[in-house]
C-alpha cells in the first residue's frame, strides 16, 4: 500500500469532510425525470425484466458459494491487466440490467467519475466513480449477465419484497428451502454485512480486486453500490453493524453520480486518459490479476 493512500483517507479528517459533503451538490437528472430512472414497472429496454428473472431464479446461496471457490479460489486462471487495458476492454459492453442506458460501459464509467470531479470532491471519490463497474468484465468472461449485474441482495436469508421484482423469487429454490428462508438465515443479528454473502456480481468481484489500496468509504461504494434493497429502501437493519451504518452516508451519496449521470453524452476518453493514468498510478498498482 501506497503512502499516499493515507494522505486522502476521508476519515482521519472526517468532520471537515463532512461538513464539505453537506454543501456539496449533486447530480440531478438533466436528460429525463428522476422518476424515470430505474422505472421497472415499464422498463424503456424488453430484456430488463427478462433478466431480473433469470438472475432471481438462479442466484441461490449454492450458486454464490459455488462463484466464491470458482472465481476468487486459488484456481482460478486470473488474467494481469492494468486498469487502462479493462476500462477499454469493457468498452465493447452493453449492460442488460440497465434501464436506463445503451452506451458502453465506459461511457458510463466516464460520466460517473467526471462529475464527481467537476463538483470538486476528493480524488479517490472520482477513482471509485471510474473503476465501480469494472467488474463487469466477468461478462466477457462467459459469465451470464444475470451473474454479473443487476441489483444485488443477501443470499442464504429470507429476500426482502423491496428488492425489484420480488415475485421473481417464487422460482428460487432457497424461497422454500427452511435453512434460508427465514428472517436471518445462516447469519447472526447484527453480523455486519461482511459476513453476509451478497448475490454475486460484478460489485463483489470489484471490491476483491482494490481492497488493499482504497479507503473504506470507496470500498464500501464499490462493494454495495448496487444493493438498493440497503442503500435506499432501508432494508436488512437486523444484519448490520455500526460500521455498516456509518459508512451508509458514503453509499448514499455515491448514488446520484451513478444513478443519475447517465445521459446520452459521451465524454471523449482520449482527452481524460493522461489525468486518469496518473490518478490510477496515485492508488492502484500497476496490475491487478482479473
Ligand atoms: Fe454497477
Ligand atoms: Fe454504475
Amino acid at each position: 500500500m501506497s503512502d499516499t493512500k493515507n494522505e486522502s483517507t476521508p476519515l482521519e479528517n472526517l468532520d471537515q469532510w463532512e461538513e464539505f459533503l453537506e454543501t456539496a451538490t449533486y447530480p440531478e437528472p438533466e436528460h429525463k425525470k428522476k422518476d424515470d430512472y430505474r422505472n421497472y414497472d415499464d422498463p424503456a429496454r424488453d430484456c430488463v425484466k427478462e433478466f431480473y428473472r433469470l438472475n432471481h431464479k438462479y442466484q441461490t446461496f449454492d450458486f454464490v458459494m459455488k462463484k466464491h471457490e470458482e472465481i476468487l479460489g486459488p484456481n482460478k486462471v486470473r488474467k494481469e491487466m492494468t486498469v487502462i487495458q479493462a476500462i477499454e476492454l469493457l468498452d465493447t459492453l452493453v449492460d442488460d440490467s440497465d434501464p436506463d442506458i445503451e452506451l458502453p460501459q465506459i461511457q458510463h464509467l466516464l460520466q460517473t467519475s467526471e462529475s464527481i470531479r467537476t463538483r470538486g470532491y476528493e480524488d479517490w471519490f472520482v477513482l471509485t466513480g471510474l473503476i465501480h463497474d469494472l467488474g463487469k468484465l466477468l461478462c466477457l468472461e462467459g459469465e451470464p449477465q444475470w451473474a454479473v449485474v443487476g441489483d444485488t441482495f443477501p443470499v442464504g436469508c429470507q429476500y426482502s419484497d423491496k428488492i425489484v421484482y420480488p415475485e421473481f423469487f417464487e422460482a428460487n429454490p432457497d424461497a422454500d428451502d427452511s435453512r434460508y428462508n427465514t428472517r436471518l438465515g445462516v447469519y447472526k443479528e447484527g453480523c455486519g454485512l461482511r459476513n453476509v454473502d451478497m448475490s454475486w456480481g460484478h460489485d463483489e468481484f470489484m471490491y476483491r480486486l482494490v481492497k488493499d489500496y482504497l479507503p473504506d468509504p470507496a470500498l464500501y461504494m464499490i462493494r454495495y453500490h448496487s444493493f438498493y434493497a440497503w442503500h435506499r429502501e432501508g432494508q436488512y437493519e437486523y444484519l448490520l453493524d455500526d460500521h455498516d451504518r456509518a459508512m451508509l452516508p458514503w453509499v448514499k451519496r455515491f448514488n446520484p453520480f451513478d444513478l443519475y449521470t447517465k445521459c446520452p453524452l459521451a465524454p471523449v476518453w482520449s482527452e481524460l486518459k493522461p489525468y486518469y493514468e496518473d490518478l490510477i498510478a496515485k492508488y492502484l498498482p500497476k496490475t491487478l490479476m482479473w
